[in-house]
């Protein structure tokens, strides 16, 4: 798919977008505005998640496919940390979702039985790239998001080795177009930020 095209299926499917509250760890929404719009695009009813922490992503999801047919399962490795119950009560009020614990890399292939988009936000960078790799011989697998391969990261320049069709957010004409949906994540994510003192 040519980046004029998807910079088109993100324009019109960007009326729909509803802005979620940022949460610690979070994916801005122009990133996500790509998530949605191509899941909505390649008419796939289910969508899986790796890596869940407060569940901000996955909110936007819910949301995003509350009045639609779509399954959302989201997986998230550690059960034992202050953003599982965070993510419960973010999460509450959509029946839309099934949310698992346990290690993508064992739950992810049984979960893919139909048509569907990943997003990856956990693991990260190398193993990230890996689980994309390992989901995408399912011909199931539409399309895979990998968040946080940041320009001139060394994963960055893997993915773009790796595969034969990819789209960063960061690419310019996207950024100018889209940007204004992440004013309030900006703000919002000043709260989050850490001082650290030698
Ligand atoms: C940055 S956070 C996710 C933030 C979330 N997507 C949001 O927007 O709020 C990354 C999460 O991925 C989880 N994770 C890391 N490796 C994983 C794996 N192999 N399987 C499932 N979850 C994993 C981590 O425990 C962590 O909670």
């Amino acid at each position: 798919m040519k980046k004029e095209e998807i910079i088109e299926i993100c324009s019109k499917y960007v009326k729909y977008f509803i802005d979620i509250s940022y949460e610690k760890g979070g994916i801005f929404n122009s990133e996500m505005l790509l998530f949605v719009s191509l899941t909505n695009h390649l008419n796939v009813k289910l969508i899986i998640e790796s890596g869940r922490a407060n569940g901000q992503s996955t909110k936007v999801i819910a949301n995003y496919f509350k009045n639609h047919d779509h399954k959302i399962i989201s997986i998230e490795y550690d059960k034992y940390t202050p953003e599982v119950k965070n993510a419960y009560k973010n999460l509450k009020d959509y029946k839309n979702l099934t949310l698992l614990f346990g290690n993508s890399f064992d739950l992810l292939p049984k979960l893919i039985t139909e048509d569907c988009c990943i997003l990856i936000d956990g693991p990260k960078r190398l193993k990230a790239i890996k689980l994309a790799i390992n989901s995408l011989k399912n011909p199931l697998v539409k399309a895979i998001f990998i968040h946080d391969l940041y320009r001139d990261s060394p994963h960055r320049k893997d993915t773009e080795k790796t595969f034969l069709n990819f789209f960063f957010t960061d690419d310019y004409d996207y950024v100018k177009k889209f940007r204004y949906l992440d004013k309030r994540n900006w703000i919002d994510q000043r709260k989050y930020k850490e001082i650290f003192v030698n």
